[in-house]
């Protein structure tokens, strides 16, 4: 005698893996954007879940979960043989098909989601492997920069993309600092939105010089920068001191070499304490203009969307 047959599909239990292999791949993607050890953290947690789940699909059906025969009652062997027929037949015919289906399913919602996501990732992710024009650049002989005023200077950061690549930084030679020339160079894009800050005071255009791809504006005295776009005026430190922007201008790192000035990568500061030479410059990643680098809004706010 055998048991009433089981009319339902035989399909894997619910899982958890599922939701950790989600959790992982969102943690990997919040690391791509903040730290690379987080998304090597998040990479390693959608690896151990992907391989639980993909381990618990695999998994054989236990025969537990087949159609159980009772021990025989009194047939001969001859009676068992359709029983257990009816069990492989039943086994062979149901679960192997709902696997199958389960398996192309998943399998073509994941063609479908690397279809759609791999373009995303790839324009957010390249960018950090690409070169961002930020190497150094000749701006010409300290001589050429009178001490105490600023001299606002372009340059094309890329000259193999022509005029888009053209960067304008204000710089001050601020005198001897230990027997090293000192510079203060700061960037043109606001720490609001990033429009192009101007000087505010009179240009000494007639002053201006012109080498290569670099152009000279001597300023004849000014009182600090203003942003045309929202308003936002900055100290002649760069520090913020009326409007929306965030923290205080952008700077750019230099070096002298052979008595010549070069102008070398971007970095954010959130403030200036004194001036000139020996102000102090509180100094941080370069980041994006209305991104707080430190204080309560930089943990409130510590992901921006790509730029
Ligand atoms: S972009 Fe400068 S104040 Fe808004």
């Amino acid at each position: 005698m055998t048991e009433p047959h089981d009319d339902h599909p035989h399909v894997p239990g619910p899982s958890l893996w599922p939701v950790g292999f989600a959790v992982g791949i969102v943690v990997l993607l919040v690391g791509v954007i903040i730290s690379w050890w987080v998304a090597g953290l998040g990479g390693l947690i959608a690896l151990a879940f992907a391989f639980l789940w993909v381990r618990d699909l695999t998994a054989g059906t236990p025969l537990a979960h087949a159609p159980e025969v009772a021990p025989e009652t009194g047939g001969a062997a001859a009676a068992d043989a359709p029983a257990t027929a009816t069990i492989h037949e039943d086994a062979e015919e149901r679960y192997p098909r709902s696997k199958f289906l389960e398996l192309s399913t998943l399998g073509l919602g994941g063609v479908i989601g690397g279809i759609v996501t791999a373009p995303a990732i790839g324009f957010m992710v390249a960018p950090a492997f690409l070169k961002q024009g930020q190497k150094d650049h000749d701006l010409g002989p300290i001589s050429d920069f009178p001490e105490g005023k600023y001299v606002i200077a372009t340059y094309m950061a890329d000259k193999s993309q022509g005029e888009v690549s053209r960067r304008t930084a204000f710089v001050r030679y601020n005198g001897q600092l230990k027997g090293q020339p000192s510079f203060t160079i700061i960037s043109n894009h606001c720490a609001h939105l990033g429009c192009p800050v101007q000087a505010n005071g009179p240009l000494d255009e007639k002053n201006t010089k012109t080498f290569g791809d670099v152009t000279l504006i001597p300023t004849v005295s000014i009182a600090g920068f203003g942003c045309p776009c929202h308003g936002g005026q900055y100290n002649t430190e760069g520090n913020r001191i009326a409007g929306p922007p965030v923290r205080a201008l952008d700077r750019y790192a230099f070096s002298i070499r052979n008595g010549r000035l070069f102008i070398g990568k971007p970095f954010s500061v959130s403030h200036v304490d004194g001036a000139g030479s020996s102000a102090v410059i509180h100094k941080w990643a370069f980041s994006f203009p209305g991104e707080h680098v430190n204080g309560l809004e930089s943990w409130l706010y510590p992901i921006q969307p790509p730029h």
